[in-house]
């Protein structure tokens, strides 16, 4: 699809894909991909492996038998570099740009493939006739070789990760969607990928903020215009660690239903008291929907029943999830049901603590409520 007068998207749609990593993508996503023909040709970013053919299909039926000049590599990750073999192989003289980590590991991915590689650094510039591009590394949003590419002539954002969204539902632009739900899937990818960097957040959203950007495309999901202004002061407010004093989200699973009747009671008690409150039942919800509604929450209360001397797997899986995460200065709350033992309720404690949060008194009940 063309974008602008010879800007072109040509990345791929993966509808059917459901776990990415450990994070449940329940409308699949997309891989962007980017060309910019000028005096010279340019690619931003590949994608994922399996969808090579169709990136070459795409960038054939725009260019042609023109080749590609230079391909930037806006981050290593494979869903963005797994075509690039592929790619290489059929533009063997295009030569790639990215940072020098993006260097060190595209040749640790891929030993066997030779290209020639230009390590960039803040502000470089690569002129590709009318058009040039600068270059704005943003190391760990999120990974060391991260990097966003501006398009100066048309005041393009080319983010790759940052600002994404696993939407893969076949809309090209934000005006497509409403605008809270989109808003909603910039928070679930916000709380699942990039909430533990909040600080490399912090340096890219102050190295773009004096930039004149009329288009944000990041390499998930749709591209930003409209929206731009909401989605940037969303990001602010999420790496700056903003959360809802009032919010409750309670995460828990269940045996046989007593930890459930200790998750609905804590629920009622906030609930009175004037707090928003969502009860997740990890049987019925995923943990990174959990994530999602916990990136605004001040308050997270997490329950297991005891099974064999532990929590219940899906609790531990949620809190490793968690930690991993690291959401900052919430308040936890262990609670659990349990028949002789009990050790589940100390052990969420632990979790709980293990990431930090300030924490209250524990809830316990043996056998029922
Ligand atoms: Fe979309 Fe970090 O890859």
């Amino acid at each position: 699809m063309k974008l602008r007068e010879n800007i072109y998207t040509v990345g791929v749609t993966d509808a059917e894909i459901r776990s990415f990593h450990g994070y449940e993508t329940p409308i699949g996503t997309t891989y962007n991909a980017f060309l910019v023909v000028d005096e010279k040709i340019t690619l931003i970013d590949t994608v994922k492996g399996a969808f090579a053919e169709e990136l070459l299909a795409n960038i054939k039926a725009v260019i042609g038998d023109r080749a590609i000049d230079y391909i930037i590599c806006n981050h290593v990750e494979p869903d963005h570099s797994g075509a690039l073999p592929l790619v290489v192989g059929a533009y063997p003289s295009a030569v790639v740009y990215g940072t020098a980590n993006c260097e060190k590991e595209l040749k640790a991915y891929y030993p066997e493939l030779a290209f020639d590689f230009v390590q960039v650094k803040n502000q470089d510039n690569l002129n590709i006739g009318e058009k040039t591009f600068t270059f704005i590394p943003m190391p760990m949003v999120h990974w060391p070789d991260s990097m966003s590419t501006y398009l100066d002539t048309d005041k393009i954002l080319f983010s790759n990760d940052a600002f994404g969204q696993h939407i893969g539902t076949g809309e090209v632009m934000d005006c497509e969607l409403e605008s809270q739900w989109l808003l909603d899937r910039a928070g679930d990818y916000y709380a699942n990928i990039i909430l533990p960097f909040a600080t490399p957040v912090k340096r890219l959203m102050a190295g773009i903020g004096e930039l004149a950007v009329d288009m944000i495309c990041p390499s998930h999901g749709v591209i930003l215009a409209e929206s731009i202004p909401q989605v940037l002061e969303a990001y602010a407010r999420w790496c700056e660690n903003v959360t809802d004093e009032k919010k409750v989200v309670i995460v828990y699973d269940t045996m046989w239903g007593t930890t459930q009747k200790l998750a609905l009671q804590l629920g009622d008690e906030y609930s009175q008291k004037g707090y928003d409150v969502e009860c997740i039942n990890l049987s019925e919800k995923h943990h990174s929907y959990a994530m999602a509604q916990i990136l605004e929450a001040k308050y997270v209360f997490v329950g297991s029943p005891t099974l064999n001397n532990q929590m219940m797997p899906s609790v531990a899986a949620f809190l490793c999830y968690l930690r991993g995460l690291k959401p900052k200065d919430r308040i936890g709350r262990a609670f659990g049901s349990y028949g002789w033992s009990g050790e589940s309720i100390g052990a969420v404690q632990a979790g709980l603590e293990a990431c930090g949060f300030e924490m209250l008194e524990p809830v316990k009940a043996q056998w029922n409520i």
